[in-house]
């Protein structure tokens, strides 16, 4: 049996402030005319029925998961009563994913990457899938690296010296390196022996369940402790507690970098992770001077900017590598340099509440 698992509860801040606590991105329509995880949904759909496909949140999202997606039953959307990082939320949805069958494989995806090309993609996941089938396989995309990005994981392929790495392909992972420096993933990207590890993941529920036990035994434990009360009453509270003394942490850095068994397929299918406001260059069309424009937009001498507005005028003059980003209620005006850094202004924001 095939089952999905989609990670909905991160805060999309870098989107800020088009994305906001209330509605991150992810259920925002960035690209294409559905919203990110309307889309991430009927890409698994796809593969299996709906009623597989688990959504793990934060409380607060399940009225926009249902609305968003009508046809996934109430009991799919899983609430973590606290954020707790990728490891304990594909924890969870592991415990689910066990009751339908243990030998089932997961497919666990973010749900907020575009993803252009879905007809490779689906075949790049059946590769993964097909292999998951075959044993005790912890799997993930691959992507080839275009910069040195160190918001990434990377996955060094091993294979035969001079081997051009081929997309649709298992490989061996001889090493899986988190978030590297700068100057680390400089190197990465020159040798062209490491992928980009996309975030998606494809196992069995019972490997990932053995990868738990044997790299995070306090997860572990806990997640033993909620499943014996998962049809009792008191379930809300187990959770509770068990999640409030759980340590934050990736399913990157708590098992794919300490696992033995990873395999990785590499693919080619237009990713994007839409990390920030600068991704937006890569998906839309830019115009002649180099500025991607949305909205009721007067540009003159401007260049490479990102303006991203509604029916409201923004008219810009002399201009040249600025973000502008008009909502109702909240305008951002950034350079292009510091769009990872918008983190410190909602820490602002923060203060002054
Ligand atoms: N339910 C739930 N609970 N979802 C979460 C939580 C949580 O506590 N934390 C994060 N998520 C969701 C996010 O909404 C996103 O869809 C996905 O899990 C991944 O989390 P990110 O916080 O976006 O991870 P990242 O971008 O720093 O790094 C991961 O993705 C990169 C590619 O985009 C890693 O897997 C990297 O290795 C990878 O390169
Ligand atoms: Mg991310």
């Amino acid at each position: 049996m095939l089952t999905g698992v989609i990670m909905a509860g991160g805060k999309g801040e870098r989107f800020w402030p088009k994305s906001r606590l209330k509605m991150p991105k992810q259920f925002l329509n960035i690209y294409g005319d559905r919203t990110m995880i309307q889309q991430t949904v009927d890409r698994l759909k796809r593969i299996m029925p709906v009623e597989n496909v688990f959504i793990v949140t934060n409380p607060d999202y399940a009225d926009i998961i249902s609305k968003q997606i009508p046809d996934i039953p109430t009991g799919n959307i899983l609430l973590e009563p606290m954020g707790r990082n990728t490891a304990a939320c594909i924890g969870l949805a592991a415990l689910h994913t066990e009751r339908l069958d243990k030998e089932s494989v997961m497919v666990v995806v973010p749900s907020d990457h575009v993803i252009k090309d879905e007809d490779e993609y689906i075949e790049t996941l059946k590769t993964a899938v097909e292999k998951a089938y075959q044993g005790d396989y912890l799997i993930t995309i691959g992507i080839k690296p275009e910069h040195p990005e160190t918001g990434y994981g990377y996955i060094k392929c091993n294979r035969i010296s001079g081997e051009t790495i081929s997309n649709n392909e298992v490989y061996p992972v001889e090493k899986f390196v988190e978030k590297p420096d700068y100057n680390i993933a400089v190197k990465y990207v020159e040798s062209g022996d490491y992928l980009w590890n996309s975030g998606m993941f494809i196992w069995k529920t019972a490997s990932i369940l053995r990868a738990f036990k044997d790299h995070m035994p306090d997860l572990y434990n806990a997640l033993n402790v909620i499943k014996a009360h998962m049809d009792k009453d008191d379930i809300e509270k187990v959770l509770y507690e068990e999640y409030s003394h759980l340590e934050s942490i990736s399913i990157d850095y708590g098992i794919m970098e300490k696992a033995d068994n990873v395999y990785v397929v590499p693919g080619d299918f237009g990713w994007d992770d839409v990390g920030s406001w600068t991704s937006i260059e890569r998906l839309y069309q830019k115009d002649e001077q180099g500025n991607v424009i949305n909205g009721n937009v007067i540009s003159i001498d401007t260049k490479k900017c990102i303006i991203a507005g509604s029916d409201k005028l923004i008219a810009t003059l002399g201009l040249e590598d600025v973000i502008i980003v008009d909502t109702e209620d909240a305008t951002l005006i950034c350079s292009k340099d510091k769009a990872q850094n918008i983190k410190e202004v909602l820490n602002e924001i923060k203060k002054k509440r």
